[in-house]
C-alpha cells in the first residue's frame, strides 16, 4: 500500500461488496461498482451502476397501506464479461483455486486492477489481468480490459461479453421487503460484428437509457476476428466468441462502453450517441491517456500533503484521504456542471439512502468552494430549481417561505421515507425524521459561504438571494410568540440527532425549542438581512418586487433574530430541546458491555421494546454542531444579540457534556466531534480524527459502506485539515488563518483557490508560508492572530509559529 494506492492481496468474499464500493469508478454522470465483470448479483457480490440524478419511484403495498419510494436506479451492467476454458464452467473465483491475488486502486489514474493467478479444477494454470476506468475526459465512456494468460495449457476459451438489464435494486437488505423493479426493455441488438446495443427505461420517470459496447480482441497483441454468436433477450444481449491460446499466448479482450441517456443535452437520440460515441472511441490505451490527464489536473487541484510524526501511519492515513477526495470527485466532478444532480449522502456508489440529497451537503461543500467553486455553484443550483416545489412544501404544511425536504431526489419533493425497518427487531416504525427542518438553515448556509469564498455576487443577486430569503421566511412563520417569556419559540421539529423524534409517550412527533435549530434560524435571519443590504439597489428591488416583501416583514424578521428563546439546564448547558434536562440517563456501561459499540442503540433500544427518546442519549451531534459550525466570536455575537449571557467557559463544558452522550451512529459525528475538541483536547481531537478517517475503510458501522459510501465524512475528514486545523476561515471578505496542528502532525501543504487567486499554504511546527500565485487581481485581505495582511499576485508571507499557543 502506498499513499496512492488502495490494495488488497487476497480475495475476501465477505469483504467483497465493501470492496466493490470502495473501489467504485465514477466521473461525476455514472459510477459503476468495483465488482467482478463475471459476476451477477448474489450473496459475495453487487454489480452496480448508476447515474447521477438516475430516479424513479415505486409503489409497495405494505400492512395494509401503499408506500412511495423513489430509489436512484440500478442501471444495466455493462461490465459484464466472463469466460470458460475448454467448455468447463464459467470461471467463478469461489470455484477455482486462486495462487495469487491482486486488487489495486490507482487513486493518481483512476484505474481498477485485478491480478490474479488461478488454476481449476484440471490443474490448468492461468493469469487474468483486468484493468478498467470510466471516463475522466468523456463522460460517457468507460472501458475494460482483460487478458487472460494460458500458462501451462493449449486450448480453447470461450468469451462472453453483455449488457445486461435483468437487473434489480437489490443491494440494501433493510429495502428487501419493496419494489425493486425499475426498468423495462427498449431495444437490444447488435450494431455490428464487434458492437452491442441496449435500451431500457425506468417505469415511472421514463429515463431512457442506452449502453452500447464495442469487444475487441486480441492475441498476442495481433487484432483478432472470431466468429460471434449473439444472445438476445429483451433486456440482455451478449456476444459469445472463441479463441485458441497455445501454452503462454495471451488473450486481451477490451471492452468499451458508451452510456448516454435521453436527459442528455445536444443529442438527438440516447441509443444513436451512444453508438456513435463507442464507434468513434480509442482503444483502452488511447482512453487512458486522456483519462489520466484529467485525473492528473484534478489532483493538483484537490490534493493534499500531509506528513505525520509516524511515518508509516502516515503514509496510509494519507492514502485514505486521498481515497475519499477520489470519491468526492468521482460523485462530483466538472461533468456535474451540466447536470441537474445533487450531491448524495452515499455517492452514486451504492443504494442505501436511495441516492437523496440530505443536509451532508454542509459537511462536502467547504472542500468545493476553495478548490473548484463552479461545482458547488451548480450544486446551489439543484437547490434553486426546486425552490418552487419547497414554496408549495411550506403552503401545504401551513408556512410561508419555502421549506426544503430533509431528503430530495429528483423533483425536491418530500422524499424521506414514511416508515423504516429496524433490522434488529424486524419492525417497521414510523420515520419522523422529516422534521429536520434544519436542512434549510444549512441550504442558506451553504448559499452564503459559497459567496464568502468567491465573491460572486452576481450568483448571490439571481439565485442565492432568493434562496436565502425565501428560507427566512419560513423560519419566521415557523416561529410562535411566547407573550409570557416574551421569546419566539420553534415547536415540533428534530435537530441533528435522529434518535430523539418525540417526547416520551407523546402522541405527536416533533420537539421544541431545538438549541441547533432556533439559533441556525436566527442565523439565517440575520444573513438575509444583511444579503437585503448587499444587493444591488435594482435587483434588490426587484426581488423585493417578485417575493412582495416588505420593511414590516423585514423589521419582524429582526425582532425574531433579537428574541428567540433557547432553554438551558444545569451548569450553563444549553438544552438540546426543551424537556431534555427531564430524560434519564443510559445506562452506557451495561449497554456497551452487551453491545459493544452501540453506534445503532436507537435500534438497540426498539428491539427491547424501549426508545431512545426516554434518554439523554444522542446519534450524533446536535449542540455541538453550532460549535462546529460558528466560531466563538460568532457565537458570543449571536449570543449578545439574543440577549442570554455567552461565556467563552461553556463551550468545553457543553462539548464534555454532550460527547459523554453520543453514540456516533453517524459517521458524521466523529469529524464534529474531532472539530470541537481541536483546541482544547487536541489528543482527544486527533483520535477522533482517525475513527473519521477510517469509518469506510473498516466499515466500522458493520455493514453499511458496501451500501455506499459516507461522503459527509469523507469530505468533512479532508476539510477538517484545513479549516480546522489550520483554522481557515472565510468570513467578511477576509481570509482568516489560525493554524493549530494536532501533535501528530508535522507538515501540511495544500493549494487553495480563493476570490480568484491560487494560493500555496505550507504549514510545519515552525512555520506557516502562504503563496499567492501571480494575478493581476484585487489584493487578499487576510488575517493571521489579528494582524490585517494584504497578499498580492506573486507574494509570499511567512509566519513564525514556534512557541505560539493555540487560540
Ligand atoms: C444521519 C444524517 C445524515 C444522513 C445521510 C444519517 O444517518 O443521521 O445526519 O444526513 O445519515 O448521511
Amino acid at each position: 500500500m502506498n499513499s496512492w494506492s488502495l490494495v488488497y492481496d487476497s480475495f475476501d468474499p465477505e469483504k467483497e461488496k465493501l470492496r466493490e464500493a470502495l473501489c467504485t469508478l465514477g466521473n461525476g454522470y455514472f459510477c459503476t461498482r468495483g465488482a467482478a465483470p463475471e459476476s451477477d448479483a448474489n450473496e459475495v457480490h453487487y454489480p452496480g451502476t448508476y447515474l447521477a440524478g438516475g430516479y424513479n419511484r415505486l409503489q409497495t403495498q405494505m400492512a395494509g397501506r401503499v408506500i412511495e419510494n423513489e430509489d436512484l436506479v440500478n442501471l444495466p451492467n455493462w461490465l459484464s464479461l466472463t469466460f470458460r476454458i475448454h467448455g468447463g464452467e464459467w470461471f467463478d473465483m469461489q470455484k477455482v483455486k486462486i495462487l495469487s491475488y491482486r486488487q489495486t486502486l490507482d487513486l493518481k489514474q483512476g484505474l481498477l486492477h485485478r491480478n490474479i493467478r488461478f488454476a481449476d479444477a484440471q490443474g490448468r494454470i492461468s493469469r487474468l489481468d483486468q484493468r478498467r476506468l470510466v471516463h475522466m475526459g468523456n463522460r460517457h465512456l468507460a472501458a475494460l480490459e482483460t487478458s487472460l494468460v494460458a500458462e501451462n495449457w493449449s486450448g480453447e476459451v470461450e468469451w462472453r461479453s453483455a449488457l445486461d438489464g435483468q437487473v434489480v435494486n437489490d443491494n440494501v437488505e433493510r429495502y428487501s421487503d419493496l419494489a425493486n423493479r425499475h426498468l423495462e426493455p427498449l431495444e437490444a441488438r447488435s450494431i455490428d460484428a464487434e458492437t452491442l446495443l441496449l435500451k431500457m427505461c425506468t417505469n415511472q420517470s421514463r429515463l431512457e437509457i442506452a449502453q452500447a459496447a464495442r469487444t475487441r480482441v486480441y492475441v498476442d497483441d495481433t487484432r483478432h476476428n472470431p466468429p460471434r454468436n449473439t444472445l438476445r433477450k429483451d433486456d440482455f444481449i451478449a456476444q459469445t466468441f472463441k479463441l485458441s491460446l497455445q501454452q503462454g499466448q495471451s488473450a486481451r479482450v477490451e471492452k468499451v462502453i458508451a452510456l448516454y441517456t435521453c436527459r442528455d443535452e445536444a443529442i438527438a437520440e440516447s441509443g444513436l450517441e451512444a453508438q456513435t460515441a463507442v464507434a468513434r472511441a480509442g482503444g483502452f490505451e488511447e482512453l487512458l491517456g486522456d483519462h489520466s490527464l484529467r485525473w492528473h489536473q484534478l489532483w493538483r487541484r484537490f490534493d493534499m500533503n500531509l506528513e505525520e510524526a509516524n511515518g508509516d501511519k502516515g503514509a496510509t492515513n494519507m492514502m485514505i484521504l486521498r481515497l475519499h477526495i477520489f470519491h468526492l470527485l468521482q460523485t462530483v466532478s466538472p461533468h456535474t456542471i451540466h447536470l441537474d444532480a445533487g450531491v448524495p449522502s452515499r455517492g452514486w456508489h451504492g443504494e442505501a439512502y436511495r441516492g437523496h440529497i440530505f443536509w451532508d451537503e454542509l459537511f462536502i461543500f467547504p472542500l468545493l468552494n476553495l478548490r473548484m467553486p463552479e461545482i458547488t455553484r451548480t450544486l446551489l443550483n439543484y437547490r434553486y430549481r426546486r425552490l418552487g416545489e419547497a414554496r408549495a412544501a411550506a403552503r401545504e404544511a401551513g408556512f410561508d417561505g419555502a421549506m426544503y425536504p430533509w431528503q430530495s431526489g429528483s423533483n425536491g419533493r418530500e422524499e424521506s421515507q414514511k416508515v423504516h425497518l429496524n433490522p434488529q427487531s424486524g419492525n417497521w416504525i414510523p420515520d419522523n425524521s422529516r422534521l429536520q427542518r434544519h436542512v434549510n438553515a444549512a441550504i442558506a448556509w451553504n448559499v452564503w459561504q459559497y459567496f464568502q469564498v468567491t465573491d460572486d455576487l452576481e450568483y448571490l443577486s439571481f439565485f442565492g438571494a432568493e434562496m436565502i430569503l425565501e428560507i427566512a421566511r419560513f423560519w419566521a412563520s415557523l416561529t410562535t410568540w411566547n407573550a409570557k417569556l416574551e421569546r419566539y419559540e420553534i415547536f415540533g421539529v428534530m435537530g441533528p440527532d435522529e434518535y430523539h423524534d418525540a417526547y416520551p409517550a407523546a402522541e405527536r412527533p416533533g420537539l421544541d425549542n431545538n438549541a441547533y435549530t432556533n439559533l441556525m434560524a436566527v442565523w439565517v435571519l440575520v444573513c438575509a438581512m444583511e444579503v437585503l443590504d448587499l444587493l444591488p439597489g435594482d435587483r434588490r428591488q426587484e426581488l423585493c418586487e417578485i417575493l412582495d416583501l416588505k420593511q414590516d416583514e423585514i423589521d419582524h424578521w429582526d425582532h425574531i433574530s433579537r428574541r428567540m428563546r433557547l432553554v438551558f439546564h444545569g451548569d450553563d448547558i444549553l438544552s438540546q430541546f426543551e424537556g431534555y434536562d427531564k430524560l434519564e440517563e443510559l445506562d452506557w456501561e451495561t449497554y456497551r458491555s452487551k453491545h459493544g459499540k452501540v453506534m445503532r442503540l436507537d435500534r438497540i433500544l426498539e428491539a427491547e421494546g424501549d426508545s431512545p427518546n426516554r434518554y439523554k442519549c444522542s446519534k450524533q451531534a446536535d449542540v455541538l454542531m453550532l460549535f462546529y459550525l460558528f466560531s466563538a466570536e460568532e457565537l458570543k455575537a449571536l449570543f449578545q444579540r439574543l440577549g442570554y449571557p455567552f461565556d467563552y467557559e461553556t463551550i468545553p463544558k457543553n462539548i464534555e457534556y454532550y460527547l459523554a452522550r453520543t453514540s456516533h451512529g453517524s459517521t458524521l459525528s466523529q469529524v464534529v466531534h474531532s472539530w470541537v475538541l481541536s483546541r482544547s483536547d487536541r489528543k482527544g481531537s486527533w483520535d477522533l480524527y482517525l475513527e473519521a478517517l477510517r469509518a469506510d475503510i473498516d466499515d466500522i458501522q458493520g455493514g453499511t459502506t458496501p451500501e455506499g459510501i459516507h461522503l459527509g465524512a469523507m469530505a468533512g475528514t479532508v476539510d477538517l485539515l484545513q479549516r480546522c486545523y489550520i483554522g481557515i476561515e472565510t468570513r467578511g471578505g477576509v481570509l482568516r488563518l489560525n493554524p493549530c496542528l494536532p501533535q501528530e502532525l508535522t507538515r501540511l501543504c495544500l493549494q487553495l483557490h480563493y476570490r480568484g487567486q491560487l494560493l500555496t499554504l505550507q504549514i510545519t511546527k515552525e512555520k506557516m508560508r502562504l503563496t499567492c500565485q501571480i494575478c493581476e487581481i484585487e489584493p487578499i485581505q487576510l488575517i493571521y492572530r489579528d494582524q490585517q495582511h494584504q497578499l498580492r499576485g506573486g507574494d509570499t508571507l511567512e509566519f513564525d509559529l514556534v512557541g505560539k499557543e493555540c487560540s
